[in-house]
């Protein structure tokens, strides 16, 4: 499948990207990952996307897009199909990410937005654990791990993210509304938007993703 999770932080894109891979055996494209990937290498991009991710602003276009395409070209796993986390989050992205997936005869099936409030995302985001290794997220709440701060399946310690607190938060959330929602009106255009209501149980939400995948 080829496809793309849309949602604010917190909305469950990574929680639910895994399960997707599981089920379709495509790829998982998570930007944030890659990003905080290269923040922990130390890379010169890892220095600059630092500072613009704990304040809760985008990295520019230009070099999430670039990202995206050479992982698009160069990623073997990408052959059986791909799931966008947290890409596109402007229209400009989404408009390259068409053109791109135009030109390669490979086009986007579906955008999955999932859909909660912002009053639930704080409990979420100040709860979170994340592996950094892999990018798997637990909650300290709602999902915790299986044994105290340390990684169900490497065994090894789960941090808090930098960018995983309040006031990083409300500017995540702004961008998010100000600069991202645009993107659902896009797909809703081009006919492959689905919208789930993901305030529900992570299994409830999965089980709503699966539905409308399913359908044409
Ligand atoms: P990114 O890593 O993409 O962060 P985000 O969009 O803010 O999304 P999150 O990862 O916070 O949320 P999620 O939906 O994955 O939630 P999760 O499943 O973990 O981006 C980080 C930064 O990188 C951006 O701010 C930006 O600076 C930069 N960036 C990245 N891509 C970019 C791009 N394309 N352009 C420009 N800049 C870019 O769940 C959250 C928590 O809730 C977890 O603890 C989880 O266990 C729990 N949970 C999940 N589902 C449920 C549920 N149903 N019920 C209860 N709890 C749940
Ligand atoms: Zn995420």
């Amino acid at each position: 499948i080829r496809m793309v999770l849309i949602g604010p932080p917190g909305a469950g894109k990574g929680t639910q990207a895994p399960n997707l891979v599981k089920r379709f055996n495509a790829a998982h494209l998570a930007t944030g990952d890659m990003l905080r990937s290269q923040v922990s290498k130390g890379t010169e991009l890892g220095l600059e996307a630092k500072k613009i991710m704990d304040k809760g602003g985008l990295v520019s276009d230009d070099i999430m897009v670039n990202m995206i395409k050479d992982e698009l070209l160069n990623n073997a796993a990408c052959k059986n199909g791909f799931i966008l986390d947290g890409f596109p989050r402007t229209i400009p992205q989404a408009e390259k990410l068409d053109k791109m997936l135009a030109e390669q005869g490979r086009p986007l099936e579906k955008a999955v937005e999932l859909k909660v409030d912002d009053d639930l995302l704080v409990a979420r985001i100040t709860g979170r654990l994340i592996h950094p290794a892999s990018g798997r997220s637990y909650h300290k709440l709602f999902n915790p791990p299986k044994t105290d701060m340390v990684d169900d399946i490497t065994g090894e310690p789960l941090i808090q993210r930098s960018d995983d607190n309040v006031d990083a938060l409300k500017k995540r959330l702004n961008a998010y509304h100000e600069q991202t929602e645009p993107i659902v009106d896009f797909y809703k255009k081009t006919g492959i938007w689905e919208g789930v209501d993901a305030a529900q149980p992570p299994a409830t939400v999965w089980e709503s993703i699966l539905k409308c995948i399913g359908k044409n």
